[in-house]
């Protein structure tokens, strides 16, 4: 969910602003309180839907509301309708939460709260509790019950009695914020608070926030004073619109060039692969004989492709789990391990609760994160940013790429410090590195010829892709892609396994799209192609462009820029992002705002 708190000028505007840039967070429903300078109870206005349907409730003279709290929300506890949208209030007391209350049944019972209370939702009997014990000290009141609840959490909290002052405090879920002369703002995203300054910093847990017109105080639960440790973005933070292009999904694809261009030049110094930290992180590389990464959904999928990587390139021993399935299974991570966390955000929980458990069973812990200050990085003992700038459509495309780039370093770094590969295989590696973002810019250029073969799937119902090697591991991710923002069921099989079973769901006209990228697996390749062809399947072949004229007479063919075998992946995923994108802008879809997703999801 998005959450924005603030207090200045025109609060109203602000606060709706905000909802709108951390909509992709979460989209089922948006609400807000908001009150006027010095003046008691707020007023609530939410709705199911959009941002844009708020925009439709709310009070069209607003410019004098100084103070409010706003959500978007992803579903959890309670169905998507208009009065489970947040804000909740109960008496004096209006928040807006993320996360999940577990123990909120029992909160229920044990304090007898149901009459106070309206939806089925785990917020609103916080909200109720903190009003039912509520003794005119905000911060006290907080505390007794913030050590009451069991769960997830970040709140953002405003008393009918404490006018122009805004409360908040956090567990897991996260929460940053930033005060400038003119305005004090809280959000879950460091991308709301862009606008105000590059500055800002993540709420630790269990410390009380409060902003009021004088900024912001600290204090932990003992009553201490803490002061905040602000970070300061490097990105460009001044046009994060969609500068033009229909969607962000769109703008994100195109910039994938530039991220690469921008890694390769901070990481590849002279022919060397440099990450920084004295060179710890390449001793670490060296000495251990175990991997494990861990990951949800795209960032998975670039962490299958690190798998692949590291055994090419070092022969390690690597496992690639879900994240929400490592948390609750038996592990054998130790002392001995190399454990990889990979996040563009940096808050998704199963990621983190993943990351917390490895640290615990005393694995050494990388973070491979898109975004600064963020909850995995400050669990982690080394973090490496893929800095691709703020990704905004839930589809994520540069992260997937960026996230990618940094296995193909990290594994070729280790196989050249622990002598399995030659220098002379590392700097034509690194050559290879830099065709990159060429190859890249290639495949953008042939937007409209991907996007003539999208158009003949959007009737279809399922789509195939299949491939071998590293071809398969891309297609993983592309069958995501298209899956996700098109809802068209599409699944990755490889190419050899299909005949144990996939197989029976070919018949006449089935859409496949087949890669045959890996000079030593074509044949095999090809010779899976044909079997489903003979089964009707209407294929697609994405092959590099010195073999196109061979296929050309029989099939479509999307056609890449010839690089070695290993670094075909990039060209790859790109037509696969196209083509996606596509197939989801013709059907009419948001393709930014896919059903039932958001951006970020930090709830297990
Ligand atoms: C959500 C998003 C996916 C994303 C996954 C992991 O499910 O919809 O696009 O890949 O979370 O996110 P992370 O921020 O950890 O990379």
């Amino acid at each position: 969910c998005g959450i924005i708190g603030f207090l200045g000028n025109d609060a109203l505007a602000n606060i709706l602003d905000g909802l709108e840039l951390l909509e992709y967070r979460g989209y089922d429903s948006a609400g807000l309180a908001i009150r006027r300078e010095n003046e008691g109870e707020s007023e609530v206005y939410k709705c199911q839907g959009r941002v844009s349907d708020l925009r439709g409730i709310v009070p069209t003279e607003g410019a004098d509301f100084s103070c409010g709290i706003g959500h978007t929300r992803w579903a959890t506890h309670g169905g998507v309708c208009d009065k489970n949208a947040h804000p909740h209030r109960s008496g004096k007391v209006t928040l807006v939460h993320n996360g999940i209350i577990e123990n909120y049944a029992d909160l229920r019972e044990e304090y007898e709260l149901e009459d106070k209370l309206a939806t089925e939702t785990d917020t609103e009997v916080v909200a109720a509790l903190i009003d039912k014990l509520y003794d005119g000290d905000p911060k006290k009141t907080i505390k007794r019950v913030i050590k009451k609840i069991k769960g997830t959490f970040a709140f953002v909290i405003m008393f009918d009695d404490k006018p122009d002052t805004i409360y908040a405090v956090r567990n897991v879920s996260p929460i940053v914020a930033t005060t400038t002369d003119d305005a004090t703002v809280l959000s879950s995203d460091p991308a709301a608070l862009f606008k105000y300054s590059k500055e800002y910093f993540v709420l630790d847990e269990r410390i009380i926030l409060t902003a009021n017109r004088d900024g912001i105080s600290l204090e932990d639960f003992d009553g201490n004073p803490v002061e905040p440790n602000y970070t300061k973005v490097d990105w460009d933070v001044s046009a994060p619109g969609k500068q033009g292009y229909p969607y962000f999904m769109a703008k994100e694809i195109d910039e994938q060039p530039t991220c690469i261009r921008r890694i390769l030049s901070n990481y590849l110094v002279n022919n060397d692969i440099e990450f920084g930290f004295g060179g710890t992180l390449d001793d670490a590389l060296k000495n251990f004989n175990r991997i494990c990464i861990v990951a949800c959904g795209t960032a998975l999928h670039a962490g299958i492709m690190g798998a692949q990587l590291f055994k090419k390139w070092t022969g390690i021993n690597v496992d690639t789990e879900m994240a929400s399935e490592f948390i609750y299974s038996d592990t054998t991570v130790g002392p001995d391990t190399l454990f990889i966390a990979v996040s563009q955000s940096g808050e998704t929980i199963d990621t983190l609760e993943a990351l917390r458990k490895a640290k615990e069973a005393g694995a050494l812990c990388l973070a491979i994160l898109n975004v600064r200050g963020s909850s995995i990085s400050r669990v982690a003992d080394y973090t490496l940013y893929t800095d691709a700038g703020p990704e905004i459509a839930v589809a994520s495309t540069k992260a997937y790429t960026t996230q990618m780039l940094m296995f193909y370093m990290l594994a070729l770094k280790s196989g050249l410090v622990r002598g399995t590969i030659t220098e002379e295989y590392f700097e034509e590696a690194t050559s290879n590195l830099r065709k990159i973002p060429d190859a890249m810019a290639e495949v953008i250029g042939q937007k409209d010829a991907i996007h003539k073969l999208a158009k003949e799937v959007i009737t279809a119902s399922d789509l195939f892709m299949i491939g071998r090697g590293l071809d398969y591991t891309v297609l993983m991710e592309g069958a995501l892609k298209l899956k996700e923002i098109s809802y068209i069921h599409s699944e990755a099989y490889a190419a050899g396994e299909l005949k144990h079973g996939p197989i029976a769901l070919i018949s006449e006209g089935t859409p496949v799209i087949a890669a045959v990228t890996q000079t030593h697996l074509i044949s095999k390749a090809l010779s899976n192609v044909k079997e489903i062809r003979a089964r009707g399947a209407n294929v697609v072949l994405i092959a590099k462009n010195e073999l196109k004229a061979d296929f050309s007479d029989e099939y479509h063919v999307i056609g890449l820029p010839d690089l070695d075998d290993e670094y075909m992946s990039f060209p790859e995923i790109v037509a696969l992002q196209i083509y996606s994108y596509y197939v989801s802008a013709d059907k009419g879809l948001d393709v930014d705002k896919p059903r039932n997703l958001a951006k970020v999801v930090t709830v297990e």
